[in-house]
């Protein structure tokens, strides 16, 4: 949860949406661990006397602390579960014993809700981390707080399902008929998520593209089967954007500051970015890449065009970490081509704001993007993206192609074929366009620039994802 702890969107995610919501003017309060990196945050955290016992099998019952403290500029409390043994470690899910990790975090959720106690509507999860959530609320008795509360559970990625062997069964302490293949049970192993799938009341994913494609075997992630029979509850809701860091009107890491009825300030940034990685200032397009160097990103389709890119009038800036292999392929691109390309093979909030602010276009050739970020932020900043026809990225940019009437709303280009070829095509249909179409180009900037990407109108969604939730009938699975 940013601004505590990151480790990829989801941080975003949970730094935005409950101040979203209680600006809709609900009542939120956050759970989290008590990580080691937030100890040592400097933030204002008080101890509570909230103290409890979870029960975790093998490990007897061990006793958690809750600390205190709100989001800093609200008064949105946020709960701190606190147990050292668990969380106060070097990284944040690295470790072997997660199964017990997650199971003691996810209990103690519930438990705190009882010690808060009120009446809780809704218990939103995020992940197969707390995926365990909705399935003790349905199968364990509760006391009131609890009692009538409905769980959402939110799919950020199906890649990462919590699955583990069964000896992991005995610190779950959820009855062995639970261990089943329409509820815990996955080809042999407990899978967490898919417990998650069975038990919540409604199921969300974070773009409406990504809730389908999850529902087939190309995406599924075998899960494909479980999500397509809860296909009513399940619902897509694309991810907003913080428009106090991400509005290029008000962007305190630029240069230059701009907006779609006056890009000036734009070409401004594109210099700087130019110096910054040392190319010379020269009118051809700027293309971009921010992002992870893996698998998941397209990267291997971003090397397999690169050589033809090359060939082509222009210049590329990437920034990102990840797989050694392509921090030496890019580093070698480098310098074969010095005036060409630059590349920051590292993560920095300022360069990636930067780039945005300065780039033509945006690259992001990803084999599969549940939501992703990077899309959005180029299209607020005029940078026209440039994707594969995927997830998040179907759902924000609309091909300049399209015919007729509804071509004055395009915003980007869309390659479908995942393959180095259809990629290509893309970049060079939008590097034809920079050079012979200034106004078209024009306005599929001012398209980016000008729709609305805040997390107001997804939070509206989640309202009433959670009124679902409420309305549908309840599966009470306790015997
Ligand atoms: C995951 C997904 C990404 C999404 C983020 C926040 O990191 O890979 O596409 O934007 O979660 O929901």
């Amino acid at each position: 949860m940013v601004p505590y702890v990151k480790t990829g969107g989801l941080g975003d995610v949970i730094g935005a949406l409950p101040k979203a919501l209680a600006q809709l003017g609900h009542e939120v309060v956050v759970a989290l661990p008590y990580y080691r990196q937030i100890q040592y945050g400097g933030w204002t955290i008080h101890p509570s006397n909230i103290f409890f016992d979870v029960y975790l099998g093998p490990e007897g019952s061990p006793t958690v602390g809750i600390l205190d403290g709100r989001i800093p500029g609200t008064d949105i409390p946020v709960y701190f579960v606190g147990s050292d043994p668990h969380f106060h470690r070097d990284g944040i899910y690295e470790f072997s014993d997660n199964a017990a990790r997650y199971i003691l975090f996810s209990r103690a959720v519930i438990q705190l809700a009882q010690s808060l106690g009120g009446k809780f509507d809704i218990i939103h999860v995020n992940d197969w981390h707390t995926a365990l959530v909705p399935v003790i609320l349905k199968t364990e008795p509760q006391s009131e707080a609890t009692r009538d509360a409905r769980s959402v559970l939110t799919i950020h990625n199906l890649a990462y399902q919590g699955m583990f062997g069964e000896g992991a069964w005995q610190y779950t302490g959820l009855p062995r008929r639970l261990y089943a293949w329409d509820r815990l049970e996955h080809q042999g192993a407990i899978n967490f998520l898919k417990g998650g799938i069975a038990y919540a009341d409604m199921i969300s994913t974070v773009s409406e593209r990504y809730a389908l494609e999850i529902q087939t075997s190309e995406f599924g992630a075998q899960l494909e089967g479980t999500l397509a029979y809860r296909k009513e509850r399940l619902a897509g809701i694309l991810n907003g954007i913080d428009t106090d860091e991400w509005n290029p009107e008000i962007d305190t890491f630029i240069p230059q500051k701009f907006s779609f009825l006056d890009l000036t300030g734009k070409q401004k940034n594109k210099e700087v970015l130019q110096d910054f990685f040392h190319l010379p200032r020269r009118n051809c397009p700027v293309i971009g890449f921010v992002g992870r160097l893996v698998h998941q990103k397209g990267i291997d389709l971003l090397a397999g065009v690169f050589s033809r890119m090359m060939e082509e009038d222009v210049q590329f800036v990437m920034l990102g970490s990840g797989e050694y292999y392509y921090h030496r392929l890019f580093q070698d691109a480098h310098r074969a081509h010095p005036a060409k390309v630059g590349v920051a093979l590292t993560f920095s909030n300022e360069i990636a704001h930067l780039i945005e602010a300065g780039a033509d276009m945006f690259l992001m050739p990803s084999r599969y993007e549940p939501c992703g970020l990077n899309q959005q932020y180029s299209l607020a900043y005029g940078t026209i993206p440039i994707v594969h026809d995927t997830g998040g990225l179907y759902d924000c940019v609309i091909d300049y192609s399209r015919e007729g009437a509804e071509r004055g709303t395009s915003n980007g280009f869309v390659f479908h074929e995942f393959s180095t070829g259809a990629f290509f095509h893309g970049i060079q249909r939008a590097i034809e366009v920079w050079w012979n179409g200034q106004e078209a180009w024009k306005l599929m900037q001012k398209n980016g620039m000008s729709a609305d990407w805040s997390w107001k109108r997804s939070a509206e969604k989640y309202v009433k994802l959670y009124e679902r939730a409420l309305e549908v009938p309840y599966f009470d699975d306790r015997q």
